[in-house]
């Protein structure tokens, strides 16, 4: 079967969310040797070592990467890292160093605003690595240096194995810049290496859910809204996954960091709201449910996405989704799974067309 045929498969959405684990082997391919991070023929050792601060600029899910990408980079590289939405970039004034590193992702290569962040680096003599998945796109040829996600051609407007893949870039990219800086526990960086390498399976144990995550879709897909929440690494998952709902089935969804809750939203929760959260960080596991008690008290229905060690912390939750143990650190590779097969089948229940949602576009062009 061509990459652009659906094969058994009723949408290619639903075949693109499958081809993730073959996505993630794909990106990762020949970048990891005996727990250590290589970007082959890349030459950017020299910009990375002095780099003072990175930006990063990108849209949409590229955005959400890139949210995941910043949290990582500063773990592990303990290089300071700002995050743009492109759109917005041009509009502020950015001070830049000369040493600052700007990284646009964009999974077309072609997302004009993404475009313009590049240019607007490049001619205040920034250097630009990209990070695409189409060789030869307008980005790829502007930016000085590209990393490509392997995912191959991503048919559905909704992007679901082209995020894999730049959040597999994100990882990689955050291991091989502490290794070269020397910036972290060198056995902790191979651990994390070879943990990588263990994620494709993972993703492959989630897509195991699919036909319980359909029964949930199912049940709730007359609801008007619903929020999700996350805390630290599962923020950018929430972001992702209320984004994955609103482009595909057109319901009201909003994501909120958990501490935010308490700051508006939660005048909001009333009797039979949805609030899917998700669970996967250990460490800030009993804050946020005590967030959720807050809101469970106040009638919610608690969808959690939840780290299979950490279910017994939501026992008060209506609805279980599990995620296999997983280091914390990579969780957002697998939590986001099942936030996709949900928006897929939210939209099917609802009678959309969920390769092509009404009003959007794959790349967004022209100024
Ligand atoms: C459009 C697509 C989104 C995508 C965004 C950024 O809005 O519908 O799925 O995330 O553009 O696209 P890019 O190609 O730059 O990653």
């Amino acid at each position: 079967m061509s990459e652009i045929e659906k094969g058994e498969f009723e949408h290619f959405m639903l075949k693109e969310i499958h081809e993730q684990p073959e996505a993630i082997r794909k990106t990762l391919a020949g970048r990891i040797k005996d727990g250590r991070v290589d970007f082959p023929d890349l030459e950017f050792d020299n910009v990375f070592k002095n780099t003072g601060k990175i930006i990063i600029a990108a849209c949409g899910t590229s955005y959400h990467a890139g949210m995941v990408g910043r949290l990582v980079i500063e773990k592990l590289a303990r290089i300071p890292v700002e995050i743009d939405l492109a759109s917005e970039f041009r509009y502020r004034e950015v001070l830049w160093n000369p040493n600052d590193l700007v990284i646009v992702i964009s999974q077309s290569g072609e997302t004009s605003d993404t475009l313009a962040a590049l240019r607007e680096a490049r001619h205040n003599g920034i250097k630009v690595l990209a990070i695409t998945n189409v060789p030869g796109s307008t980005i790829a040829q502007e930016a000085e240096r590209v990393i490509y996600t392997h995912a191959g051609p991503e048919i559905a407007i909704a992007s679901t194995k082209a995020y894999s893949a730049q959040l597999l870039i994100m990882y990689l990219l955050a291991l091989y810049l502490a290794s070269l800086r020397d910036s972290y526990n060198p056995v902790e960086l191979e651990g994390l290496a070879n943990e990588l390498l263990g994620v494709d399976a993972m993703v492959e144990s989630v897509l195991q859910e699919q036909q319980h995550i359909k029964e949930l879709a199912e049940k709730y897909h007359k609801v008007q809204s619903i929020f999700f929440l996350g805390r630290g690494l599962d923020y950018p998952v929430a972001m992702e996954g209320a984004l994955k709902l609103k482009e595909t089935s057109y319901v009201h969804a909003e994501a909120y960091a958990t501490g935010e809750l308490l700051h508006g939203p939660l005048a909001l929760i009333e009797q039979g709201v949805p609030v899917l959260t998700l669970i996967s960080q250990d460490k800030l596991v009993d804050k946020s449910m005590s967030n959720i008690k807050e809101i469970k008290a106040r009638g919610a229905v608690v969808l959690a996405i939840c780290k299979e060690n950490l279910q017994e912390h939501c026992q008060e939750c209506d609805e279980k989704i599990l995620l296999p143990r997983i280091n914390p650190m990579l969780a957002p590779i697998v939590a986001v799974v099942p936030l996709q097969i949900f928006a897929y089948y939210m939209a099917l229940f609802r009678g959309n067309d969920v390769d092509k949602p009404r009003n959007l576009v794959k790349s967004v062009m022209g100024d």
